[in-house]
């Protein structure tokens, strides 16, 4: 039989476009200093909006709002035009205030699309004298949209002159939270600070997360994270543990996102918002067909059934 190609040609269209809506896109941005101050500026939260809405988890860091009243104004912000019973709809999880310095308080905030993942799980790490700002584990559970489907994210804004300290004792708290949810599947992510002079290149035998080549650093050592021209540093990272996640994230989806360029917006309009640029990375689907929405569904059984009652037709 000749191969005919006008008549599958709508099919894979479909399975193409299919493949390239589904997964899961997980960012994490240091948003210096996101207070209720900087929640009342329209431009600010305009851009921010663009930028959180490109993902469907995004963990903000250097958030100051014990009152959460500038989450809510950036839910507010995301959620405009959607119900909150819609699939689409952001919901927020934050940790408390963490720190060392009254004047210095910051929380992680996980801001996440409720219809494709849902929170199955949070926990404080809580061992004294280990982080300035102690990381705050969330269990997300993606509801069979990828091939892991349960992961746990850890975030860590470190301090930088104790950065090398810090990342590596992410790994007493892969030990803690993998026992705790007992699952694997754990993603690190955040402003490490693991570059330029606080983290070398000399530093990296004493940090766990380097030599266990269990885990895998999806931001590469030579991405620049920072928005100004004076500074090329790696500090914002994501790393993986373990070879069933690894399989489960799209080959070169780890990057930066540098929304000035794709927003076309002034340098001075990008600072306004962080000195740095978000990083995000990409989980596949786990299927074609089966994680697509109902009309997408339909669509597809229809131009399946069409092309092939178009093949029995030219065949007879
Ligand atoms: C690396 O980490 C894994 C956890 O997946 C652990 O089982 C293993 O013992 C570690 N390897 C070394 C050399 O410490």
């Amino acid at each position: 039989m000749r191969w005919r190609s006008s008549s599958h040609l709508p099919l894979l269209l479909l399975l193409l476009f299919i493949g390239s809506v589904s997964g899961l896109r997980i960012c994490s941005y240091n948003v210096q200093k996101f207070n209720q101050k900087k929640s009342t500026n329209y431009r600010v939260m305009h851009t921010l909006t663009r930028i959180v809405s490109r993902c469907d988890i995004c963990l903000l860091q250097d958030v100051v709002d014990s009152g959460g009243k500038a989450v809510k104004a950036l839910l507010n912000f995301l959620n405009r035009g959607t119900d909150r019973y819609d699939e689409h709809a952001y919901k927020a999880v934050s940790s408390k205030s963490l720190g060392t310095s009254p004047s210095d308080m910051q929380q992680y905030v996980f801001i996440y699309k409720s219809g494709m993942v849902s929170v199955t799980g949070e926990y404080q790490y809580q061992k004294p004298q280990s982080f300035v700002r102690p990381p705050f584990a969330v269990y997300f559970n993606s509801q069979k949209t990828t091939e892991i489907n349960d992961f746990i994210l850890v975030p860590l804004h470190s301090e930088p002159s104790q950065a090398v300290q810090e990342i590596d004792r992410l790994y007493d708290v892969f030990e803690e939270v993998s026992k705790k949810w007992n699952n694997q599947n754990v993603m690190f992510l955040g402003d490490f600070h693991a570059g330029c002079a606080y983290v070398t290149r000399n530093d990296r035998k004493n940090i766990r997360l380097y030599t266990n080549s269990s885990f895998s650093w999806l931001i590469g050592d030579r991405v620049d994270t920072t928005v100004t021209d004076n500074t090329h540093c790696p500090y914002d990272r994501i790393v993986v543990h373990g070879q069933s996640f690894l399989k489960a994230i799209r080959p070169f989806s780890g990057k930066v996102y540098n929304f000035g360029k794709d927003l076309k917006l002034s340098r001075s309009k990008v600072v306004e918002v962080s000195d740095h640029y978000p990083v995000e990375v990409r989980l596949k689907g786990s299927g074609l067909l089966l994680q697509a929405p109902p009309l997408l569904m339909l669509l597809g059984v229809s131009v399946i059934v069409q092309s092939f009652l178009s093949s029995l037709g030219s065949s007879g």
